[in-house]
């Protein structure tokens, strides 16, 4: 096995659980929620020396989640977007250093909803991507093609000009992480084939190198979590729907 090989399996032998809550829930049910989390994770501490566990709530609830996380420490808290200014006159948007002020160690840039939705473009996912950085969050920069890219055969070209377009610039990478999430299989309930998640993570690996954790996301739930962690160069796992039941989230780290 090559050193950088060697690397990267010592890295990444804990894998990522990131659960990624989106707009759902009000304030009682993200208490009911992380107290269900932290009562099984912390029932079964095994699971917390073998994976690590984050969870995305709505920014209103982030303060919330964290006092009911005082104490336990295993558990991270992200954001699900960060502006890409620093600070100032921007009606509605939160930066990466509130977030960080607010308990936060990582933030998800540039998911397929805020692509669609706000129409983010690659260049703004690598300002937001450059902002955490910057302010010590580690970024989740999302990634994925749609089922018509794939169909055509495009998927790993436009998977490709994503990433170059979103990374922020080299030698300011400090920590990153990637998510591809093939947005066909985002809340669908259709999971990309164990040999496409393969290709896309060796290909991303190819373009990354070894010292970054790359996700898969994509209707994963506790039955079929096992063996996609188990492909290679599948670091964790960007968990939406299934992270909204404490079982479901709480089981991918069990399968994982
Ligand atoms: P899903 O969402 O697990 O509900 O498919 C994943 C995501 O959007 O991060």
């Amino acid at each position: 096995m090559s050193v950088l090989a060697k690397e990267q399996e010592e890295a990444f032998m804990k894998k990522l659980i990131a659960g990624n809550w989106k707009m759902n829930g009000d304030i009682d049910e993200a208490r009911t929620l992380i107290a269900d989390i932290v009562n099984g994770l912390y029932a079964r501490e095994e699971l917390l020396d073998t994976c690590k566990f984050l969870v995305c709530p709505p920014l209103l609830h982030i303060a919330s989640v964290r006092h009911a996380l005082v104490g336990y420490p295993k558990i991270s808290i992200g954001g699900q977007d960060c502006s890409e200014s620093e600070n100032g006159a921007h009606t509605g948007d939160v930066s990466a250093s509130m977030l960080l002020d607010a308990g936060c160690t990582y933030v998800i840039v540039g998911h397929s909803e805020r692509r669609t939705d706000h129409k983010e473009s690659d260049s703004q996912v690598k300002a937001k991507a450059q902002q955490a950085l910057a302010n010590d969050l580690k970024p989740i920069i999302c990634v994925g093609e749609t089922l018509e890219q794939r169909e055509a055969g495009d998927a790993l070209s436009v998977v490709e000009a994503q990433l170059k377009g979103s990374l922020p610039d080299e030698g300011q990478w400090g920590e990153i992480i990637i998510a591809y999430e093939p947005v066909w299989a985002i809340g669908t309930g259709k999971v990309a084939s164990l040999d496409d998640i393969a290709e896309m993570h060796a290909h991303i690996r190819a373009i990354v190198g070894a010292r970054v954790r790359i996700l898969y996301g994509g209707s994963m739930k506790p039955d079929n979590a096992k063996e996609i962690l188990a492909v290679a160069n599948v670091d964790g796992g960007l968990i939406g729907g299934a992270s909204l039941k404490a079982v479901d989230f709480i089981g991918i780290g069990r399968a994982a």
